[in-house]
């Protein structure tokens, strides 16, 4: 028989224990950010869109680890040396303004970029 500890241990260790994977955000909530910090006005999500202002975002989270684009997301400034970001630059004329988002905010951005085809 399970005793109660040991449920609420399986429970820690479950919540605790896994890595924070894309998707593991709201997909939903990261639809509306994406929305309302204008991320919309630059970037296209879906793969057939015309070009915009900036890179299409189709597939961003293949291309990506999730460690790079919590980093650029939260602290561009730090990511200038960034070899794909250089050449991001060379590409487009406009520079990404820095945004004000939380990790969760970004874990919500990038689920809704992950269900967005
Ligand atoms: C004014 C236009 C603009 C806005 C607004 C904007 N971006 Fe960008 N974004 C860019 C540009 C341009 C780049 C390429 C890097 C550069 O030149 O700064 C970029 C790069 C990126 C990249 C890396 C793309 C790749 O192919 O590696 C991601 C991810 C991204 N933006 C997500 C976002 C998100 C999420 C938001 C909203 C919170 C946002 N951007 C808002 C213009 C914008």
């Amino acid at each position: 028989m399970i005793k109660r500890f040991e449920l609420i241990l399986l429970f820690i260790v479950l919540s605790l224990g896994t890595p924070k994977a894309f998707g593991a955000g709201n997909a939903a909530h990261g639809k509306k950010l994406f929305s309302e910090h204008g991320c919309i006005g630059c970037h296209a999500v879906k793969a057939s869109a015309p070009p915009m202002a900036g890179p299409n975002l189709a597939g961003i989270t293949k291309k990506h680890k999730r460690k790079w684009l919590l980093e650029w997301l939260r602290h561009p400034n730090s990511m200038k040396k960034d070899p794909e970001i250089i050449k991001l630059k060379h590409k487009f004329p406009v520079s990404m303004p820095p945004q004000t988002l939380s990790a969760q905010d970004v874990d919500d951005i990038l689920a809704y970029l992950k269900s967005a085809k």
